[in-house]
């Protein structure tokens, strides 16, 4: 470990620790790493050692990772998404804040983009889909079921719904997923060389450059060709500008829902009375997909922001420049917010999480997520009540060393 870096003597309300790496640990697979507890209590507005040796950061408080995320003066700009955990030569920092898309833009370009897309993911037309979503489901369960016991739920049946379901959405060939769905896996690393992860973000942008290409040629009902029509809704929008928001769609639409069904399923396995009670109809289906978005939050390295100017979060001044990262995990199991939070209760009162992040960047595709959710746990509940783990859940090897935590493989049985 570097050696802790000097704290800046910045007036405050607040005890300031030195500073610390964001926290890895996990004693429970489920649960964030005991850390942000420890931090919570003792400093809830943290100083962070970043991963190139400088200081930030780091809120675990609910109420401060909202209030980061509504500031206008917390900007989502120029900053790389990993900046906190992986150090990227000046180069590589250039290359990947050239390639930002909505996600890594402020108002005003942000909302414009935004709007683009906003009337494609409401929440009825999210209802919409799901008897089609059902029927995906349902299709990979007959298919994994006739294979027979046993199987591995990750790619028989977490990725490729998700997978299947954002390609039909977009337009983008199911067929041709070898394309994306490797170098979207490595474009989510943190534990690669930097280098290997940019380059895969500016191939897929390459190849969804050209499927808007071919979809203007032949437009097709679906978001893509939608998007590729020079006097549709997103006219004007440079081609290098369509592709990055195209990228960004195909894969914050898969990565995420695949982890969150695969960790889902790992966990409501090893609490098998939830596993049954997903059979006493949809509400039931739907508490337990909130909870556990809760309980998880995959998201699991939080969210970056950067100070345009001085600003005070939490009763701590934070100088501008600086670089503040909100933990979603840790914001997600604050008591002050959740009572008791290490307990999977899909039945607690209902209080919104942060799962899903807050504010202008609020995810995009929740509506969906959460169809594809209830209809892969509501699925996977009525069609295989037995279903249990085909290894001692210690063997499944966790995500710890991507952006979004999870499982690559979980083999069951039934
Ligand atoms: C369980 C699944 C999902 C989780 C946990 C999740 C989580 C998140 C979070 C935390 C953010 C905010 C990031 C920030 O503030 O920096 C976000 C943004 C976003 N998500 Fe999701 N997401 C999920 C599924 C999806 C799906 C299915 C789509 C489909 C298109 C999607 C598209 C987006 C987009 C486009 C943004 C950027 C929005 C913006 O910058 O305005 N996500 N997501």
């Amino acid at each position: 470990m570097t050696e802790t870096p000097t704290v800046p003597d910045l007036a405050s309300a607040t005890t300031v620790t030195a500073a610390v790496p964001l926290p890895r640990d996990r004693p429970c697979p489920f649960a964030p790493p005991d850390g942000y507890r420890e931090l919570r209590e003792r400093s809830p507005v943290s100083r962070l050692q970043l991963a190139d040796g400088t200081v930030g950061w780091l809120l675990t408080r609910d109420e401060d990772v909202r209030a980061m995320l509504v500031d206008p003066r917390m900007s989502a700009q120029n900053r790389t998404l990993t900046s906190h955990v992986r150090v990227l030569t000046p180069d590589l920092v250039a290359r990947s804040i050239r390639r930002a898309s909505l996600l890594s833009m402020d108002a005003p370009e942000h909302s414009r983009q935004r709007r683009l897309l906003t009337v494609s993911f409401t929440a009825r037309r999210m209802r919409r889909l799901t008897p089609w979503i059902e029927r995906v489901v349902e299709e990979h369960l007959d298919a994994m079921i006739s294979r027979g016991s046993p199987a591995d739920l990750v790619p028989a049946f977490a990725l490729p719904i998700p997978s299947l379901v954002i390609c039909e959405l977009l337009g983008v060939p199911y067929a041709e997923r070898a394309e994306f769905q490797d170098r979207a896996h490595t474009l989510v690393s943190v534990g690669i060389p930097p280098a290997e992860s940019v380059r895969a973000g500016e191939e897929l942008e390459g190849y969804l450059g050209q499927l808007l290409l071919r979809k203007r040629a032949e437009p097709a009902d679906d978001l893509l060709s939608e998007l590729a029509r020079p006097d549709g809704r997103a006219g004007g929008l440079p081609d290098g500008e369509l592709a990055r928001l195209s990228t960004l769609l195909l894969i914050a639409g898969h990565e995420t829902t695949a982890n969150m069904i695969g960790l889902g399923a790992l966990m409501l396995l090893e609490h098998p009375a939830r596993y049954a009670a997903l059979r006493d109809g949809p509400a039931v289906v739907e508490r337990t997909v909130e909870e556990l978005l809760r309980y998880l939050s995959v998201v699991h390295l939080g969210v970056t922001r950067q100070a345009t100017e001085e600003l005070t979060i939490g009763g701590q001044r934070i100088s501008a420049g600086e670089l503040v990262v909100g933990s979603l995990a840790a914001a997600n199991h604050d008591p002050e917010r959740f009572a008791e939070p290490a307990e999977l209760d899909p039945d607690r009162v209902r209080v919104p999480h942060l799962a899903f992040g807050y504010g202008a960047h609020q995810c995009l595709g929740q509506q969906l997520a959460r169809v594809e959710l209830a209809a892969a746990f509501g699925g996977l509940a009525r069609r295989l009540p037995g279903l249990r783990l085909a290894v001692p859940a210690e063997q499944v090897p966790l995500r710890h060393e991507m952006l979004i935590y999870g499982v690559d493989e979980l083999p069951v049985a039934w």
